[in-house]
Formats: structure tokens, C-alpha cells, sequence
């Protein structure tokens, strides 16, 4: 199939959910109020890979954070998404292969990971369902 979908109402703040799209993991996070705060007090220009927090959700949807769950260095799954996990020095995700750590917009902020984790087109398709791809 070429397009997954997922129902984000069960996301609590704060949570994650892993799901498939396209035979790779997808994150689904619902970021808190303190998440959307701190992502939103970075200097974007700072950045490695400088994309707001609005450049990578939706409006309407800011604390709902899609993104794929393959490190862009060399592919490992970060750990933040199920509970209990390490999220890294930045409160979002960290990839144990060789220590990237991505904020909680998952954007790379510390380690060898080139760029911000990919977020794939996807769109409401109710209040509670997106379809990814
Ligand atoms: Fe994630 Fe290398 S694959 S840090």
C-alpha cells in the first residue's frame, strides 16, 4: 500500500506511536505545551538543518509531529517514540548507533546525523485521522 493512516486520538501529550509507511517506521508524536515551547525558543538559523517547528507541522496541528523513524545518517531507528525510552540531551529522539540527538521538532542537534528527520506529506482527513503519503 502507498499510504498509511493514523488515527491520533489516542495520542496523549507527550506520547508516540510507531507506525508503517512504506515499509519504514513512522513516528507519530503529540508534543506538550512545554515540547512546542522549546522547539519554538530555538534559533532557527542555529540549526544544522534550520526548519522551524511551523515548517514541519501543520497549522491547526502544531503539537502533532510526523515524522519518519529512520535516522539520517545511517538509517538506525532512533529510541523516544515508545515509552520509556531514552529521548537524547535534546528531548526528542536519540539514535544509540552513533549518538545523534534530535530535539523535540525532531530536528539533529548534536551527533553525526545530517539533517532533521524527514517528515512525508501527509494530511488531516478528519479531526482525528491522518493519511500519510
Ligand atoms: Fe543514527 Fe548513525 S545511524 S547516528
Amino acid at each position: 500500500e502507498s499510504s498509511t493512516e493514523v488515527d491520533v486520538s489516542a495520542i496523549e501529550p507527550g506520547q508516540a506511536i510507531k507506525a508503517i509507511f512504506r515499509k519504514q517506521p513512522l513516528f507519530v508524536k503529540r508534543l506538550t505545551d512545554a515540547e512546542i515551547e522549546a522547539a519554538n525558543a530555538v534559533d532557527v538559523g542555529s540549526l544544522r538543518d534550520a526548519e522551524s517547528l511551523n515548517d514541519r507541522t501543520l497549522e491547526g496541528n502544531r503539537d502533532i509531529l510526523v515524522t519518519m523513524g529512520v535516522c539520517t545518517h545511517l538509517g538506525c531507528v532512533p529510541l523516544g517514540a515508545a515509552e520509556g525510552e531514552v529521548k537524547g540531551e535534546y528531548g526528542g529522539y536519540f539514535c544509540p548507533c552513533h549518538g545523534s540527538h534530535y530535539d523535540t521538532a525532531g530536528r539533529i542537534r548534536k551527533g553525526p546525523a545530517p539533517t532533521n528527520l524527514v517528515v512525508p506529506e501527509y494530511a488531516f482527513t478528519s479531526e482525528t485521522v491522518i493519511q500519510v503519503g
